[in-house]
C-alpha cells in the first residue's frame, strides 16, 4: 500500500510573503507592508503537473520564486526532496513569460548552453541537443537566431533548453502567456506530449481555467490578496484532454465557481 502512495516532492510550509510599500505608497505610510501570500501550505508529488491558477496580482509568481529560491518567505518555509529551499538550484530550472534565449546563440547553441556550463563534451553536447530540438519539433532549425524565431518556436527552444540539464523540477510562469490562442493550444500539447514522455515535476502558473484543466493532475486554486490557497481540485481525465468533452467542460465550470467565490459585484449593481 506504502508503494502507490506518491512521493512529496515540494513541500510548502505556512508560507506568508510581505512585500514593503515604498513611503507614502497608497496613502499608507512608512513601514506599511503588502501581505502577497499567507499561510499557503501545499505539498506537490513527484512527477506531478500542478497548476497555480488565480486572478493577476494574487500572489503566483511570488510562490514560484519562492519555490524556485529566488527569494525567501517572510515567514513559513519550503522543502524540497525533505531540504529547505534557500537558494536556486542548477536541477530546478525556470522557464518565464519573457522568452529568456541567449539572443547572441544560435537555436543549437542556445540548447547546448547548460550542457556547456555543466561541461559536457561537445559531440555529446550536440547530439543531446539536436535530440532535444527534435522532442520540440524544431529540427532543421538549429543554425537560426533567436531574432528569426517566432514566438512560438521560441518558447520552444526556451523548453528544449531546460531539458537540456535534465531538470528534476521545471518551474514555468504563464509561459505561452504571450502567444496566440492557436500557437497556445499547440503549445499546452506539446507539453503534454513531453510531460508523458520525461515525467518531470511540473509547477505551472496560469491564470487561464482552460489551459489548467487541459495541463494539470491538480489545480491549486489562489484567492486574491493576500493570496492563499482556496481549494486543490484535482482533475482525473486522461491524456491527451478533449477540450470539448463532457467531463473538460465540467471541470472548467468547477473551477470557474472555484475562482469565483468571493467575487463581489460592484455596489452600483443592485442599486
Ligand atoms: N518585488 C516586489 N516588490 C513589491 N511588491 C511586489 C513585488 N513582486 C510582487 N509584488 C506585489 O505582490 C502581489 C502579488 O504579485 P505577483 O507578481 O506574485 O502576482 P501574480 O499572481 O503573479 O500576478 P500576474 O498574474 O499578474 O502575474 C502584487 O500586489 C504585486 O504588486
Ligand atoms: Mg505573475
Amino acid at each position: 500500500m506504502q508503494e502507490n502512495k506518491p512521493r512529496v516532492k515540494i513541500k510548502v510550509c505556512a508560507v506568508g510573503k510581505k512585500w514593503p510599500l515604498a513611503a507614502g505608497e497608497q496613502g499608507l505610510g512608512e513601514n506599511k507592508s503588502l501581505a502577497a501570500l499567507e499561510a499557503v501550505d501545499l505539498e506537490i508529488y513527484e512527477g506531478e503537473f500542478l497548476c497555480l491558477l488565480g486572478p493577476s496580482g494574487c500572489g503566483k509568481t511570488t510562490l514560484l520564486n519562492i519555490l524556485a529560491g529566488f527569494e525567501r518567505p517572510s515567514s513559513g518555509h519550503v522543502l524540497i526532496d525533505g531540504e529547505a529551499v534557500q537558494k536556486p538550484h542548477p536541477k530546478r530550472i525556470t522557464i518565464f513569460q519573457e522568452y529568456a534565449l541567449l539572443p547572441w546563440r544560435s537555436v543549437l547553441g542556445n540548447v547546448e548552453f547548460g550542457l556547456e556550463m555543466a561541461r559536457v563534451p561537445k559531440k555529446e553536447r550536440q547530439g543531446k541537443a539536436r535530440e532535444l530540438l527534435e522532442l520540440v519539433e524544431l529540427t532543421g532549425a538549429e543554425g537560426m537566431m533567436p531574432r528569426e524565431l517566432s514566438g512560438g518556436m521560441r518558447q520552444r527552444v526556451a523548453v528544449a533548453r531546460s531539458l537540456a540539464v535534465d531538470p528534476d523540477i521545471l518551474f514555468m510562469d504563464e509561459p505561452f502567456g504571450a502567444l496566440d490562442a492557436l500557437t497556445r493550444i499547440r503549445m499546452e500539447e506539446e507539453l503534454v506530449r513531453i510531460w508523458l514522455q520525461k515525467k518531470k515535476t511540473i509547477v505551472f502558473v496560469t491564470h487561464d481555467i482552460d489551459e489548467a484543466v487541459y495541463l494539470a493532475d491538480r489545480i491549486a486554486v489562489f484567492s486574491v490578496l493576500p493570496g492563499r490557497i482556496r481549494e486543490i481540485i484535482p482533475v482525473a481525465a486522461g491524456r491527451p484532454r478533449d477540450r470539448t468533452g463532457y467531463d473538460f467542460v465540467r471541470l472548467r465550470e468547477k473551477v470557474f465557481a472555484s475562482l469565483s467565490l468571493g467575487y463581489k459585484e460592484p455596489v452600483e449593481y443592485y442599486l
